[in-house]
């Protein structure tokens, strides 16, 4: 069986032979990897060649493939039965184990995808402030609901137009696009409209322009505005969330502001342990207008699944372990200035940031502040670099704008067999 074989049937039978577009190795070129097996820091193609992996699943996977402690929790609640359709003592568990780390939330509602998430999120801040317009940054990424799936308008006084065939205009007409860290634009769009907006939606560090942080000063600035003009501040943190830290994006910015906190906030991924799994929580007060206590209608036939949340409550529980992010930042840095000081050698140049598990690296001098500058990477090279790791035994992300994971699974020998790849391909 190879690749190429799979591929080709794969495409007879799923639009583009994927599940999901990124897969298709469409930005750089080549076959797909169609993967039989996943074990610690590695994952297996149809071919028998192994990958240590740095996607884990687009995030997810923050203890590595097959941890034991959640096989033996996956198996177990299998056993109990996959889904009721009614509630489960595992469901409190979760909202109580998710609450307990994120101190902006008192509630939270389990939904089963981080699009499912934001689309409810906003539809929330909609109903909780009677307000339909509301904000989001260009080259964030909060799942595919028509609203969030617009670009720019012409102007700040013109709201977007869809980017995906299938989103009417009149969609589109409520969402603001803006571009990320530009605090006048930020000012300007407020003056403008911040009296009609629902929230603002941000990736705190967005992880799908490859990595860039929200600046100190923009947060702060965002987060004074939102309570000045009584929109509610939405920190997405699918992504982010359990994974840059324990605390989340969230926690690492109250470090840095004391006393910062979004109004909602968006999990998945690594909450769900690599099951379908996602949420969204915010304070009582704002989630009271959620049903069936409220008038905003959100539901879902496996949200809260038994085997799902049993993934997600047994990863939780193993990075809380005392050391456990110390570890995984520890190893990050390892990773990334490795590759930077191997670039350097090569006279590439390089940039590259992490936080928590979670790494991107730019092929260019300076980190980028917003997408625009994300974009101007060299493709070719990027695409070179992309193909001489997996041809040496690395999975990066097959994109140039979608960041990397480690997991606790990655050995200082996974770390080193990587720089080494590097040395080669970065030649
Ligand atoms: C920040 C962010 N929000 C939302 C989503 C959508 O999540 P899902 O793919 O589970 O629908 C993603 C997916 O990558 C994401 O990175």
């Amino acid at each position: 069986m190879s690749n190429q074989s799979l591929f080709e049937r794969a495409q007879r039978v799923i639009p583009g032979g994927v599940n999901s577009p990124v897969r298709a190795f469409r930005a750089v070129g080549g076959t797909p990897r169609f993967i039989t097996r996943g074990d610690g820091a590695y994952i297996y193609d149809a071919e028998g060649q192994r990958y240590i992996d740095y996607i884990g699943s687009w995030g997810p996977m923050i203890l590595g493939h097959g941890h034991p402690a959640v096989l033996e929790a996956v198996i177990s609640a299998a056993r109990e039965g996959f889904s009721y359709g009614a509630p489960t003592e595992r469901e409190i568990e979760l909202a109580e184990e998710i609450i307990k780390l994120v101190p902006s939330i008192e509630q939270v509602r389990l939904v089963s995808s981080g699009t499912e998430a934001t689309m409810s999120a906003i539809r929330l801040a909609r109903g909780a402030t009677g307000r339909s317009k509301f904000i989001k940054f260009e080259g964030c990424y909060h799942g595919h609901t028509d609203a969030l799936l617009v670009k720019a308008g012409s102007g700040l006084a013109t709201f977007g137009h869809p980017t995906s065939a299938g989103v009417p205009e009149e969609v589109a007409q409520h969402t603001l696009v803006l571009e990320y860290n530009n605090l006048q634009q930020l000012e300007e769009a407020f003056q403008l409209h911040g009296k009609e907006l629902a929230c603002v939606i941000i990736e705190p560090i967005a992880g799908n322009m490859n990595f860039v942080r929200a600046a100190l000063p923009f947060v702060k600035r965002l987060r004074e505005l939102c309570t000045e003009y009584g929109a509610l501040l939405v920190f997405d943190e699918v992504m982010t969330g359990f994974r840059v830290g324990l605390h989340s994006a969230q926690g690492h910015y109250a470090t840095l502001l004391p006393g910062f906190k979004p109004d909602v906030s968006v999990f998945g991924k690594v909450i769900g342990g690599g099951m379908p799994l996602a949420a969204f929580g915010a304070s009582r007060e704002i989630m009271k207008h959620l049903a069936p206590l409220g008038g905003v209608y959100q539901a879902g036939t496996l949200s809260g699944n038994p085997v799902a949340t049993a993934c997600g409550l047994a990863t939780l529980r193993e990075i809380q372990k005392p050391g456990f992010f110390e570890a995984l930042a520890t190893k990050t840095q390892f990773l990334v200035n490795g590759l930077k000081q191997v670039a350097t050698e090569n006279g590439v140049p390089f940039s590259v940031d992490s936080q928590g598990g979670m790494f991107g690296f730019f092929l260019m001098d300076e980190l980028p502040q917003n997408y625009q500058t994300v974009m101007t990477t060299d493709k070719e090279r990027f695409n070179k670099f992309f193909h001489g790791m997996l041809d040496a035994g690395v999975y990066l992300a097959p994109a140039l704008y979608e960041a990397g994971f480690v997991s606790a699974a990655h050995s200082q020998a996974d770390l080193e067999a990587t720089l080494a790849a590097a040395r080669t391909a970065l030649r």
